[in-house]
């Protein structure tokens, strides 16, 4: 579908889950309204200039790299997963949260000379955090609830994403050290980017954000 311009509108994958309803809301207040059918997965604005996928968090690099949605926005845990090279144009306000290594409560920090093993859907984050404090880890890698880990005894240390800190709160754990503070970005493949430069740059003036240098991950 072409825009009431005629011309192709943009493509932007937006992640299923928490981040989502804060980025419709933040488009809709900057007149980009858009809603999503009963299990569509795919959906344009009211003015038709965005054309926007609903996809899986972890997913959304994978499509912006390979330039099947020319724009993205997510998360630095999940662009640091990823390891792949976008442009970085805009940070966004919401959605703000941290990674933290936690524990259970009165557990302490690891020493520096044993093994320890650490339970966490992000390990990039839980590797480098650890070589650079030279402590060896053994990685257990999953996909959610890792809370749980500590106490059930797969793990002693989690690495994992604090917002509320609610969680872990309610599993008695608390947190060890933060291991970087995580913002939402609107990141973009370099080659859409290059071609579209135009009405991207008109689209974040519109979205109002605080830009970012186009900066390569
Ligand atoms: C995330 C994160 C923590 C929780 C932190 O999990 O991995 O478990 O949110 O939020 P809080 O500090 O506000 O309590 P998510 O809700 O994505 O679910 P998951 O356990 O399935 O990964």
């Amino acid at each position: 579908m072409s825009s009431k311009t005629g011309i192709e509108p943009l493509t932007l994958a937006l992640p299923k889950g928490r981040l989502f309803d804060q980025a419709q809301e933040f488009f809709a207040q900057r007149n980009y309204r858009f809603t999503f059918e009963k299990r569509k997965l795919i959906a344009h604005d009211e003015s038709g200039l965005l054309k926007i996928f609903l996809v899986k968090n972890a997913d959304l690099p994978t499509y912006v790299s390979h330039g099947i949605a020319g724009m993205g926005i997510c998360g630095e845990d999940v662009l640091h997963e990823a390891g792949q090279r976008f442009f970085r144009l805009m940070r966004f306000d919401f959605g703000r949260t941290k990674m933290c290594l936690a524990a259970k409560k009165g557990y302490g920090p690891p020493d520096s000379i044993r093994s320890v093993s650490v339970a966490t859907k992000f390990p990039r984050f839980a590797m480098d955090f650890f070589y650079s404090k030279g402590v060896p880890i053994q990685l257990i890698k999953l996909n959610g609830s890792v809370e749980l880990a500590p106490i059930l005894g797969l793990a002693p240390y989690i690495v994992d994403l604090v917002e509320t800190g609610s969680t872990l709160k309610a599993n008695n754990l608390e947190i060890i050290e933060k291991i970087s503070d995580i913002e939402v970005q609107l990141i973009a493949n370099p080659s859409y980017y290059k071609l579209n430069y135009r009405r991207i740059n008109e689209l974040i003036s519109i979205l109002g954000g605080r830009k970012t240098k186009e900066a390569e991950a």
